[in-house]
């Protein structure tokens, strides 16, 4: 076979499918990978799964991140329905191929939603949202968006617990997810009243919290991409009323360069002093230009009808060049970010800080140094502030345990998100390695789980959740053979 190049293999395989089942007696990945999608090809027709044209380009090259833009899939499978991805998975799994996953594409790990010599599967085309009044949950399949998830449910006065920016996906819940309302109701994924989960092997079980695969329904709810692929969620309802109902007061600040050791303060009090769970904030500080006037961005919202100064008054007193606060419902909360758009390579990097302006002050400095070595290299360099309030685990003890595990202490995430110009498709290696310095030098406050969803991809996320142990034996389990760490880039540790 050594005469085949791969394109003309992966040609004639999807001609000759019985070609590829002759070679499948010994293999390079990418032979695995082309006799996958010659298999399907032939079972799930040429709709389905794609090697080319204008939607394979457009899920290939429209991620988030420009970097994970780039990768060629040997195809991409489009399920509509779960036994798709069934037989998908029971081929890749025969073959040992290598595969990505890809609902909102928002993850900027490069490997995490896109790959080069494998399989791809897009969600795409399973996108429906519906609302059961009855059980009060709304069943999302794994393709929608966040802000569509809403809008599609909106007319019963109900929603969901997502994310805070209109174009993430459903990936979001198999992190964690931080909503707005995570203070009131809990991490996103503590929303999720069942999954129906395809295994590696291709089995389909459904799991939830009280049945025989609690254990799955817990690694899920933080676990990211390890434990399965789900392809139906059953999310609780919140009650929140229509876009109309504008029982939120709040809006977006914006702050010049000055405000940076100020906003950092005040992010550090605010992290340590408020546990009104009605609060919702997120603190954006950009280093890379520290006399810009609009350098920094505050979200900050009450489920009230103003902002409490007792609460806000730190961020309401620090100098604005702009501001825009006014009523507004959880609908308008969860979409005046898009976060859509493309174009760039981007790269993140998780901490988690307890509420000490010491820490914050480090860290931010830290970040400064790193992107004052590198101006050229960077567009925006940002200290991202989430707060993780001690309510927001009270609401997850109340639906059980997720994989993250509370660690008895109000933090905040952290998420170092660096912006490289456009055109840039590969990371400098001197940045890179100045960004992993910046990283050992804001490690977690002592005790504290990192946030998968904010990581780079070299960080040991896993190692950090209170109960690590569980999380590996629950992976042993349901994937004894390891396939899934093995033939899918993704959080490492496992
Ligand atoms: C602009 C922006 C704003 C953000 N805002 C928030 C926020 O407000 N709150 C928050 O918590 N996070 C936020 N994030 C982080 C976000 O949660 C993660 O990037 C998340 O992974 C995105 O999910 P996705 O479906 O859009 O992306 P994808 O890249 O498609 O998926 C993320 C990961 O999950 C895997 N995956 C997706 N679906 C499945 C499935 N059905 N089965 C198995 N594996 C699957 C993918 O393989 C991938 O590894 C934001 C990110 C960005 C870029
Ligand atoms: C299979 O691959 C191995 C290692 O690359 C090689 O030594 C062996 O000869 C191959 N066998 C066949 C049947 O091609
Ligand atoms: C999704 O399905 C529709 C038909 O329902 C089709 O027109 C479209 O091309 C499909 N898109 C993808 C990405 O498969
Ligand atoms: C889990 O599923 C089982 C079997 O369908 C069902 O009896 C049980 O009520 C479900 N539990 C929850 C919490 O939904
Ligand atoms: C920030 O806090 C530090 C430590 O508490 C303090 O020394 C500093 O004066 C504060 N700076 C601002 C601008 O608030
Ligand atoms: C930084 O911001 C200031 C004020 O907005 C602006 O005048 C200056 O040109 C900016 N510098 C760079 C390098 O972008
Ligand atoms: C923002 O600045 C304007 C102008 O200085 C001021 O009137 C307003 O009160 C400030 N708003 C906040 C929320 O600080
Ligand atoms: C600042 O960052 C540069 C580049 O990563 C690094 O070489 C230097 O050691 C850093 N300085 C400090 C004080 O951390």
């Amino acid at each position: 076979m050594k005469f085949l190049t791969r394109n003309t293999l992966s040609l004639l395989a999807f001609v000759a499918p019985v070609l590829g089942q002759v070679l499948s007696t010994n293999c390079t990945s990418s032979n695995a990978a082309a006799q996958v999608c010659a298999e399907l090809q032939s079972d799930l027709g040429s709709a389905i799964v794609e090697a080319s044209g204008a939607e394979y380009d457009a899920t290939s090259q429209g991620t988030w991140s420009l970097f994970n833009s780039l990768d060629r899939p040997t195809c991409i499978v489009y399920p509509r329905t779960a036994s798709h991805v069934q037989l998908t998975m029971a081929s890749i799994f025969q073959h040992k191929s290598h595969y990505a996953v890809q609902a909102g594409a928002h993850s900027p790990m490069i490997g995490w939603n896109s790959i080069n010599d494998g399989v791809l599967i897009s969600f795409a085309n399973m996108t429906s949202t519906s609302y059961n009044p009855v059980t009060e949950t709304v069943t999302v399949q794994p393709g929608v968006h966040w802000g569509d998830a809403m809008a599609a449910v909106d007319a019963f006065g109900v929603s969901v617990l997502g994310g805070r920016a209109s174009d993430i996906g459903t990936g979001l819940l198999l992190g964690g997810g931080i909503s707005f309302a995570s203070p009131l109701y809990g991490w996103s994924a503590d929303s999720i009243k069942e999954m129906d989960v395809v295994l590696v092997t291709g089995q389909f079980v459904t799991a939830n919290a009280t049945n025989a695969h609690a254990d799955l329904f817990r690694a899920l709810k933080g676990g990211a991409n390890r434990f399965g692929i789900v392809t139906r969620y059953e999310l609780y309802a919140i009650h929140t009323g229509t876009k109309e109902d504008k029982n939120w007061f709040g809006g977006v600040i914006v702050y010049p360069g000055s405000s940076s050791v100020a906003l950092s303060n005040a992010s550090a009090r605010y992290i340590r002093e408020v546990t009104d769970p009605k609060a919702g904030l997120v603190v954006i500080l950009n280093t890379v230009n520290l006399t810009a006037v609009d350098a920094n961005t505050v979200y900050l919202f009450y489920n009230g009808a103003s902002l409490p100064p007792g609460i806000f008054g730190d961020f309401l007193s620090i100098p604005n060049t702009s501001q825009t606060l006014s009523p507004l419902s959880y609908y308008d909360i969860s979409n005046l970010i898009s976060g859509s758009a493309r174009g760039n390579g981007q790269q993140f990097g998780a901490s988690s800080w307890v509420g000490d302006e010491g820490t914050f002050l480090a860290g931010y400095n830290h970040l400064v140094n790193f992107t004052q070595t590198f101006p050229a290299d960077l567009i925006a360099s940002y200290l991202i502030i989430s707060p993780i309030p001690q309510s927001q685990w009270a609401a997850t003890a109340a639906r059980g345990p997720n994989a993250i595990g509370d660690p008895g202490v109000a933090y905040a995430t952290i998420n170092f998100n660096l912006i490289y110009p456009a055109g840039v498709t590969v990371r400098p290696q001197d940045v890179d390695d100045g960004f992993k310095l910046l990283l050992s030098q804001t490690p977690p406050s002592p005790g504290l789980p990192l946030y998968v969803n904010e990581c780079d991809a070299s960080q040991d996320v896993f190692a950090t959740y209170p109960d690590f142990a569980a999380l590996q034996e629950t992976y042993a389990k349901y994937d004894p053979l390891r396939f899934n760490v093995e033939h899918t880039v993704g959080p490492i540790g496992l």
